[in-house]
C-alpha cells in the first residue's frame, strides 16, 4: 500500500532545508547502497553522518511523529536518521530498480531496523525538475509518485522501486526506513483503514458514541495482538 502523507514540512521549512543543504558538500550516493543497488545508483547524498544531515533530520523524524496520518499508517516503532539525495539533470542522475536492504545499522547511534516500511520527503517542488518520478512496483502495477515540497510517500520497503533519470533541474529529497510495530503488511493495512473509519465516525457521532467508543476499543485490541515493542 502507498500512502501519501501531505505538508510534512511547511514551504517556508522546505525552503530554510534547502538553504542549508545548498550551502552543504554533497558526496556519491553509492555509500549508502547494497551491493546490487550500488550498481545502479547514480546520485549525490549529504554525508550521512554530518551535522547538517543529522540535524535536519532530527527535524523531519519530530514533524513526522506528531503527524496522525503518518503515526496511523505506520505505527512506528523506530525511524532510521533521515538521509538526503539531489538528482540532477546535469549529472544524468537516476536510480534504477532495486530493493532496498531488509535491515539497516546506524553507526553514530548504534540502531538497527528491520525496514518495513521506505520513506520518501519531496523537497523540490514537481514544476523544478522532469523525470526523477519515484516508481514502485506492486501487485496492482507499477505506480508513479512525484509529490509537493514537504510532502512525504510511505511505501513497502520489500517492493522494486527506481527514481527516473532527471532530465531538467533538480530533484532532492529526503529518504530513510522505519520499522513498524505491526510487521505484517496486510495487518498494518487493516488497522490504517480502520483507524480511518473510526475517526471519520468521530468526526459524524462524537467521540463517546457508544458503537465509536467500542470500535476504538477493538482497534487498541488489534494493536495489542499484533504489535512487537
Ligand atoms: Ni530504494
Amino acid at each position: 500500500m502507498l500512502i501519501c502523507v501531505p505538508e510534512v514540512l511547511s514551504k517556508s521549512d522546505v525552503a530554510e532545508f534547502r538553504g542549508v543543504m545548498d550551502a552543504t558538500d554533497w558526496e556519491d550516493g553509492r555509500s549508502t547502497a547494497g551491493a546490487q543497488s550500488a550498481l545502479v545508483k547514480k546520485n549525490e547524498q549529504l554525508p550521512p553522518n554530518g551535522e547538517v544531515a543529522r540535524a535536519l533530520g532530527r527535524r523531519i523524524v519530530s514533524a513526522l511523529t506528531s503527524n496522525p496520518k503518518f503515526v496511523s499508517a505506520a505505527v512506528p516503532l523506530q525511524i532510521f536518521p533521515p538521509l538526503f539525495n539531489r538528482y540532477a539533470a546535469a549529472n544524468g542522475h537516476y536510480f534504477g530498480i532495486h530493493v532496498d536492504n531488509a535491515v539497516r545499522g546506524d553507526h553514530l547511534t548504534g540502531l538497527r531496523i528491520r525496514t518495513d516500511l521506505s520513506v520518501t520527503l519531496f523537497l523540490s517542488e514537481p514544476d523544478e525538475y522532469d523525470g526523477g518520478e519515484l516508481v514502485i512496483e506492486d501487485n496492482f502495477g507499477s505506480h508513479e509518485v512525484k509529490l509537493g515540497a514537504g510532502d512525504c510517500v510511505l511505501y513497502p520497503s520489500s517492493s522494486l522501486h527506481m527514481v527516473t533519470p532527471v532530465t531538467r533541474g533538480a530533484r532532492v529529497a529526503s529518504f530513510f526506513w522505519l520499522q513498524s510495530m505491526i510487521r505484517d503488511a496486510h495487518a498494518r493495512s487493516m488497522i490504517y483503514d480502520l483507524d480511518t473509519a473510526i475517526q471519520a465516525l468521530v468526526e459524524r457521532l462524537g467521540r463517546d458514541d457508544p458503537e465509536t467508543v467500542k470500535l476504538t476499543g477493538i482497534y487498541h485490541n488489534l494493536i495489542r495482538y499484533w504489535a512487537e515493542v
